[in-house]
């Protein structure tokens, strides 16, 4: 079942042509990566399939529901979630608060200040749950500034989580930490997304290890357009789309049959 869809999308931006006929379906229990150079169009692309703005052309469609430019509140409801980086939005916040303004979202409390939600019981056992998937258990009540790299991450992630998506979207789930830790974010990640059942991940990936490690599919993007889209060994058997994407094989390449 396809749930998430782009067809023939275009977008520019005044004389720039970001994304120049992009189309590419997600369906649900797939793990997809998009990957490319930079100025390739990922984050555009993210941005589009995540409602936050609309094609110049063409259409975004999830669960068969025009999408484009709806926005990332009324995209939430319908069950598409993305990370927000809200440790960067909210520094001061706890690691609990963080998680809890995913959750009041959700759950339509959101007119209400945190204060007042102090005695909100469901609210506050649904962000104990939520840490508890992500290891941050022991953390509720630490300023999410002061968390280790990985953790703050692992923070953002989990308040995508915390919106109960049937789709999430992650634009470099594990930027800026060591390779150990990039491997225990992912374990969690598709840990959590079991145990809570979302029902795709889509990322945008930097790390080809990660990409190709994790991956059902892998979309490459080139110059605005799909260069590949397939499964990790087809790409790695293609040497003019690793060439043309990745620079040099992934660590491991040679090992694939
Ligand atoms: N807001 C914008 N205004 C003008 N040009 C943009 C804007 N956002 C992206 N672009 C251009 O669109 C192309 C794709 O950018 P982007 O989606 O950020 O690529 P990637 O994330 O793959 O590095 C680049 O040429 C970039 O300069
Ligand atoms: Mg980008």
């Amino acid at each position: 079942m396809t749930l998430l869809e782009a067809v023939d999308v275009r977008k520019r931006y005044g004389n720039v042509v970001a994304l120049d006929g992009v189309t590419l379906a997600v369906a649900a229990g797939e793990f997809v990566s998009i990957i490319g150079p930079n100025g390739a169009g990922k984050t555009t692309l993210v941005n589009l399939l995540s409602g936050q703005s609309a094609p110049s052309s063409g259409a975004v469609r999830f669960k068969g529901r025009d999408v484009g430019g709806v926005g990332p509140v009324r995209l939430a409801r319908l069950g598409m979630a993305r990370a927000f980086q809200l440790v960067h939005v909210f520094p001061a916040l706890t690691v609990g608060e963080t998680i809890a303004v995913a959750v009041v979202s959700r759950l339509g409390r959101g007119r209400r200040w945190l204060a007042a939600l102090a005695h909100d019981r469901a609210v506050w056992e649904e962000v104990a749950e939520v840490a508890e998937i992500f290891g941050l258990g022991g953390a509720l009540g630490r300023p999410a500034r002061t968390l280790p790299q990985g953790d703050k991450k692992l923070l953002d992630v989990a308040s995508a989580f915390a919106l109960r998506p049937e789709l999430i979207l992650l634009d470099e789930p594990t930027s800026g930490v060591s390779t150990a830790d990039k491997h225990a974010i992912m374990e969690v990640l598709v840990g959590a997304a079991r145990r809570v059942g979302v029902k795709a991940i889509v990322q945008v990936e930097h790390d080809m290890d990660i990409v190709f490690g994790y991956s059902d599919r892998i979309v490459a993007l080139q110059q605005g357009r799909v260069l590949a889209d397939g499964p990790p060994a087809s790409i790695l058997a293609d040497e003019s789309v690793l060439a043309a994407v990745v620079g040099r094989p992934p660590a491991g390449a040679g090992r694939v049959r």
